[in-house]
């Protein structure tokens, strides 16, 4: 639906985040170097996938390593479709937005003195820098935060649910917002930052938090931003799975300090999948995982740390030992019960190297936002680095553009889904979860995305109710997966996180991505980055 809000009396401010995982916290400190900033965020600061992250952030620093290595294992996960241009930006640049976060007060782990770095599938290098073991994401997020919250040119503003972009003739104005109180508020500015994270919880196993329902995709959308590579979800191949316990993180650098996949049977089984095994990229772990989970009938297969010791599980990975005492379950002295669940979006609101989107005036980083540098398939811990590298990126432009309107109009315009039944919303969330689980997962195949397709559409009840967040959650979450479902049925063929059990090769043909606005679809040369004349 469209409303419009009137300008009567409202102030135009200079920047505007939406978001507070490390592309939001990071991106409101850079541009708070220039001017104010207003973050807004729909739960409290600290709530984002950023805190949940456990392995840690790729970057070539080491002297056994270089950009150039980095380059490669990033390209070669992305199974043909990353933008060569901006890997090119991520891993060159990436060193000295590590060093500044060192410079912020990131504790990463030393030892004498020296960074530590640990290796991660498909990586050639060790090259994930870790904070606290296995805390990463939450050392990085706890000072972040810190200094979002002590700096005196940033106005954070929680629990502020982002209901619509506000747009008009010169593009995006800023944002229509939606508090606890049900208060509506609009606020302006002559850049809004989109960094809202990811769409985990479309499915039903996700590594992902309760805020992590696809928003930023669906905001930008709805004023008229294309999107793009939304077909490809990365699940994680070794979520914990125990009966009655929320699905948990146990992250990939287990395996690279030498966890060991064994199905139901207790058979090793990932050589027989791929010559790097435990440490092939991550699409094909967690396809590999699933085949057996299917082979054996059981819902998980096991991580034997036993090659480990307790020691360093302890040491090294003192977040998953608690977490997992805290359910029961010793990992000194047995194997984690693990499955696939949907950890990370590699598509989202297409930007060029300078986080602009196809709406002036609206820029976007983070996992909400698609430079291309994922391709179809993320290399491990490359999206931490992410969002620091086209964060930072934005605040290059925003310092050699002036951005300002010409004239602030009278009325500017909303638009957002509503037309569902709001008495459903939760039933109607779980239906969407148990359909995406199992038809827009990890294989799929076109039976499956007709149905999915057919229920995304026959469900429109065409009623406009209340507005909550839980209402607009379930509104953008079906329209992420109406996206997915029509770039994933388009996409004839296997390549990366996309795996069609009735196309199960990579066809040449399909070396190019997917672009969808209200528009339409069309696709897009894979070495040609977006442009946008504004
Ligand atoms: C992990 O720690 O395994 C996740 C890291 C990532 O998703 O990059």
């Amino acid at each position: 639906m469209k409303i419009t809000v009137a300008t009567t009396g409202l102030k135009v401010a200079p920047f505007l985040v939406i978001g507070s995982g490390i592309a939001g916290l990071y991106t409101a400190l850079k541009l708070a170097e220039i001017a104010e900033v207003t973050l807004v965020t729909k739960e409290t600061l600290k709530e984002s996938n950023t805190t949940y992250a456990q392995g840690g952030v790729a970057v070539a620093l080491s002297a056994s390593d270089s950009p150039d290595l980095h380059y490669i294992d990033t390209i070669k996960a992305g199974a043909g479709l990353c933008l060569p241009a901006a890997v090119d930006v991520l891993v060159n640049e990436g060193p000295e937005r590590v060093k500044e976060l060192l410079a912020m007060g990131v504790p990463f782990d030393t030892e004498a003195g020296a960074l530590v770095t640990t290796r991660e599938a498909a990586h050639s290098r060790p090259r994930v820098l870790h904070a606290d073991g296995d805390a990463t994401g939450r050392e990085i997020s706890k000072t972040l935060v810190k200094l979002v919250q002590t700096n005196p040119q940033i106005t954070v503003m929680e629990n502020h649910y982002a209901v619509a972009l506000l747009t008009g003739a010169e593009g995006c104005y800023g944002v229509l917002t939606l508090d606890e109180n049900q208060n509506q508020t609009c606020l302006l500015a002559q850049a809004t930052i989109l960094a809202t994270g990811g769409c985990g919880q479309l499915y039903l196993n996700t590594t992902n938090p309760e805020v992590a329902t696809g928003d930023g995709v669906a905001l930008a959308f709805h004023a008229g931003a294309p999107v793009a590579d939304l077909e490809f979800v990365q699940f994680h191949p070794t979520a914990l799975r125990l009966p009655d316990t929320p699905c948990f993180l146990i992250t990939e650098a287990v395996r690279g300090e030498g966890g060991i996949l064994r199905n139901a049977h207790e058979d090793r089984f990932m050589p027989s999948y791929h010559h790097q095994a435990e440490l092939a990229p991550r699409d094909v772990v967690a396809r590999s995982v699933l085949l057996e989970m299917l082979k054996t009938g059981n819902d998980h297969v096991y991580l034997d740390l036993s090659l480990l010791g307790p020691e360093l599980i302890k040491h090294r990975f003192p977040n998953i030992y608690e977490t997992c005492l805290s359910y029961g379950l010793d990992i000194t002295k047995a194997p984690i019960p693990v499955a696939p669940a949907a950890h990370y979006m590699m598509g989202g609101v297409a930007t060029d190297l300078y986080g602009r989107t196809g709406v002036p005036h609206l820029f976007a980083c983070g996992e909400v936002a698609n430079s291309g540098v994922h391709g179809a398939n993320r290399l491990a811990s490359n999206s931490l680095l992410d969002g620091l590298v086209f964060g930072h990126r934005i605040l290059t432009y925003l310092q050699t553009h002036q951005l300002s309107f010409n004239q602030l109009p009278a009325e500017l315009e909303a638009t957002f889904s509503a037309e569902t039944n709001p008495a459903q919303v939760t039933a109607d969330r779980l239906t969407l979860q148990q359909l995406a689980s199992t038809e827009l997962g990890i294989i799929r195949q076109e039976n499956g995305l007709c149905q999915a397709q057919h229920y995304l559409t026959a469900t429109d009840l065409k009623q406009v109710p209340t507005l909550t967040p839980d209402y607009l959650e379930l509104q953008n979450l079906r329209l992420f997966a109406q996206l997915l479902v029509t770039a994933a049925c388009a996409r004839q063929e296997s390549r990366g996180s996309h795996y069609r059990l009735d196309y199960p090769d990579p066809n040449p043909a399909w070396t190019k991505r997917i672009i969808q606005s209200p528009q339409g679809t069309s696709t897009i040369p894979v070495e040609q980055p977006f442009t946008w004349r504004w």
